[in-house]
């Protein structure tokens, strides 16, 4: 077999990749109620980090009460959490022949399913989907946040994580902060473009300050919210200039929020399903990679590495788009819930090298009702 691209190591800031696969943050439900980690979720992660993926990033993991959108989510609210995620990172890394691991870190916003909390956002528009109505935050609460994904990322470090993603895309509070349509403020925070990624200026130097400056830390956005009046690709592109001037140490391009589901097919030219980031009949190979168009437009503007996510099922895609250096990184989510070991198989030339994934999301529907799986894995 020739040489593949995908093969080879490359740098997130100080971590050495082993190869070019990440697997893209993908939530799993198996925490306890408080959010502590237990061993049915040490024991979804071996078979990825035995599968061969250089680089895992962990289902999103709750920075602070308000924001915590899920049942069984991972949580990093307090000191109390770092033993319980210091197991993940070190479970990681002995199954994973150096793999690295990264934590997601996140607050759901306007986005939440937790029955009884009542949702914080930029402003107080309605989330169409779930109906949840939240309340504008004060400067205050902003400060607050703030503080908790800078401590959370001096937890994950504390807790053996080789580094952190900051989720601000998929319409959840960070994403919400960037989006024009979902931010509607007056003051600091809102209006411009330079006020609208405030709040992520203001996490990622204070998480620096605690972490020092090798600690990677990554972000992922979207390339377009997909709603009239949100982020398009000419206001991303500006985004993603900025954040990697401002030097977070890799970029994951996605797109969508929660209420695209509500738009058509007609609308789209595509099929909004369960999740809009994960697009589901994907049957062939021109409709994979459907963020490739814009990391094409965004790849030339930013100097640090960019991972597309979405949609990547054929290896020859992937060597395509890594050859043309479209992108740094290729991340998988339903392609590894489905077959863990993929990496592996591709990286070996085991078997024809179909991906078994069907882009179905019976695995959306899996962890919104229990767990996370894919019902068609034997
Ligand atoms: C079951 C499920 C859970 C997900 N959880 C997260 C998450 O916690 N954080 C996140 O940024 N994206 C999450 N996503 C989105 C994926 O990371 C990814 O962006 C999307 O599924 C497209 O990639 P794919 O086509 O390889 O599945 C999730 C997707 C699925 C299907």
């Amino acid at each position: 077999m020739p040489k593949l691209k995908v093969a080879e190591p490359k740098e997130i800031g100080n971590m050495l990749i082993k190869n070019r696969f990440v697997r893209s943050a993908t939530f799993e439900r198996m925490a306890t109620e408080e959010g502590k980690v237990t061993e049915e979720l040490l024991e979804f992660y071996k078979p990825l980090a035995k599968g061969g993926v250089g680089l895992i990033i962990t289902g999103l993991a709750s920075v602070h009460p308000s924001g915590h959108g899920y049942p069984n989510q991972l949580v990093i609210e307090t000191d109390d959490f770092i033993p319980g995620l210091n197991k993940l990172s070190d479970y990681i890394h002995k199954n994973g022949q150096g793999c690295k691991a990264v934590l997601q870190l996140a607050h759901n916003g306007r986005q939440s399913m937790m029955l009884g909390l009542e949702p914080i956002a930029p402003s107080a528009i309605q989330e169409p989907m779930s109906n949840n109505m939240p309340r504008e935050m004060t400067v205050e609460e902003i400060d607050e946040i703030i503080e908790a994904f800078a401590e959370a990322t001096r937890r994950a470090m504390e807790a053996g994580f080789d580094g952190v993603q900051l989720h601000a895309a998929h319409g959840y509070l960070l994403s919400e902060f960037l989006s024009p349509h979902t931010n509607r403020r007056t003051d600091e925070y809102g209006g411009t473009t330079e006020k609208r990624v405030k709040i992520v200026e203001k996490i990622y130097k204070k998480a620096l300050n605690k972490v020092g400056k090798d600690y990677p830390i990554m972000i992922k956005m979207n390339a377009d919210d997909f709603i009239e009046g949100g982020i398009d690709i000419n206001e991303s592109k500006k985004i993603a200039t900025f954040f990697s001037q401002l030097g977070f140490a890799a970029i994951e391009l996605s797109g969508g929020m929660w209420e695209v589901t509500l738009r058509s097919k007609e609308e789209l030219g595509w099929m909004p399903a369960m999740l809009p980031e994960s697009r589901v009949d994907i049957t062939s190979k021109d409709q994979e990679a459907y963020n490739l168009p814009y990391a094409k437009k965004i790849k030339k503007s930013i100097n640090v590495p960019l991972i597309l996510v979405g949609g990547l099922k054929s290896l020859d895609v992937i060597e395509k788009i890594l050859q043309e250096e479209d992108a740094d990184f290729i991340a998988l989510c339903r392609p590894l819930i489905r077959e863990p070991d993929l990496p592996n198989r591709w990286l070996k030339g085991i078997g024809d090298l179909t991906c078994e994934c069907i882009s179905c999301n019976s695995c959306v529907g899996s962890v919104i009702q229990g767990k996370l799986e894919c019902i068609y894995k034997e």
